[in-house]
């Protein structure tokens, strides 16, 4: 197994679209990594350019050490699952599976039979050999499109949004089916989506694109708790955001002049007085006070308070999400752990969130 590189890759295409521009990732051999992105944002064109159907107009990619930049797709040993999923119609599944093996020329029938054999058992479908696509629904389609690419025993495995058409039950069950198949082989994996619950439930590290560049790249806790930019925060989960600009800076926290509201957040090294900066605050990480027994409020200390009234509430299964207009005219969105919250809708409530769970990012 082996790992993959791109260094400084950039496409253009003919016409001028600047697709990809500049982007550097290591990745290691066996990992799940997911390029995350808005539409148009260039995660197609990247992962083309990785498996060889578009050559780079600027840097350099390594599939195991080698240098394949300018290597056909045929010479570099990866396999790719595409968003429709072509199944060939007019062949059987195992003729399906075995296509890549047969192009090749260099393996026997028994080889290939047996290998035919040991991905119908990896993707849980033994038996189903002798059916056309049409005979299969299309989770099972699915599954036999990801033990076509597996065949031939790539280096690494390259999907392109390969679950974007089935409906959301399947699709879900079919995220825990592919990371375990692609763990029980331990192959290196770039996995294309938009759908960002996706990319934090299903990778090892994501990369978050937009306008050709990675905005971020680490694992999903990671860049969920800690988004370098205003685009992360807000294209990863839901996040509350709150521009301004810095009053004053002091051992690491910044206190933000938000309009309506200032807020003592952390994560201001290297940030200056009078800078343009937003604060993202994750629904988690606010808590509701309840008034103590002497009137006084439970967490006096808390860097910043916010009062106001609760206009919606929603159950999430395990928690609970509230959206609330504070008194300054603000709308916050709060989650917490279902059974601990018996408020509701026109109640007046105060929230609470630390400094340190208000993050400075970039505008
Ligand atoms: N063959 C092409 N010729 C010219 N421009 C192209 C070509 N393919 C893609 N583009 C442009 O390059 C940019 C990136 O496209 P790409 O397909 O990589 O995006 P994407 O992130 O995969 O989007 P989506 O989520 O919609 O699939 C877009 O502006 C697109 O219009
Ligand atoms: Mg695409």
């Amino acid at each position: 197994m082996s790992g993959i590189s791109l260094q400084s890759v950039s496409k253009r295409y003919p016409g001028g679209v600047l697709a990809v521009d500049g982007v550097d990732i290591d990745i290691e051999s066996g990992e799940f990594v997911t390029l995350v992105g808005p539409s148009g944002c260039g995660k197609t064109t990247t992962l083309r350019t990785i498996a060889g159907f578009e050559t780079p107009t600027d840097g350099s990619i390594r599939i195991d050490g080698e240098d394949v930049t300018d290597a056909p797709p045929y010479e570099r040993d990866t396999g790719m699952v595409f968003q429709d999923f072509a199944l060939f119609p007019h062949m059987t599944i195992r003729e399906n599976i075995a296509y890549g093996m047969e192009a090749a020329g260099e393996y026997t029938d028994e080889e290939i039979d047996a290998r035919v054999a040991e991905m119908l058992e990896l993707v849980e479908l033994p038996g189903i050999g002798d059916r056309t696509p049409d005979q299969l629904s299309g989770g099972q389609q699915q599954r036999i499109a990801l033990a076509r690419a597996l065949a031939p025993r790539p280096k690494a495995l390259l999907l392109d949004e390969p679950l974007a058409s089935l409906d959301k039950q399947l699709r879900e069950q079919m995220q825990v089916e592919l990371r375990r198949i692609q763990q029980e082989i331990g192959i290196t994996t770039v996995f294309v989506t938009h759908n960002q619950e996706e990319a934090l439930t299903m990778s090892d590290r994501l990369a978050v694109m937009n306008d050709g560049q990675f905005e971020q790249v680490g694992p999903p806790e990671a860049v969920y708790d800690d988004p370098d930019t205003r685009f992360v925060a807000d294209f990863l989960g839901t996040a509350n955001i709150f521009d301004g600009t810095v009053l004053a800076i002091d051992d690491g926290y910044a206190t933000v002049d938000c309009g309506d509201v200032t807020i003592r957040a952390q994560n201001a090294d290297g940030i200056d007085s009078g800078s343009a900066v937003s604060v993202v605050v994750r629904p988690e990480r606010f808590r509701f006070e309840t008034a103590s027994a002497d009137g006084g409020r439970q967490r006096p200390d808390a860097a910043n308070v916010f009062e106001g009234e609760i206009t919606f509430k929603r159950h999430l299964g395990s928690s609970v999400e509230f959206r609330l207009e504070t008194d300054d005219g603000q709308e916050l969105v709060v989650v917490r752990r279902s059974g601990l919250n018996e408020r509701a809708p026109g109640d007046r409530v105060t929230v609470t969130v630390g400094a340190d769970d208000c993050r400075i990012v970039e505008t």
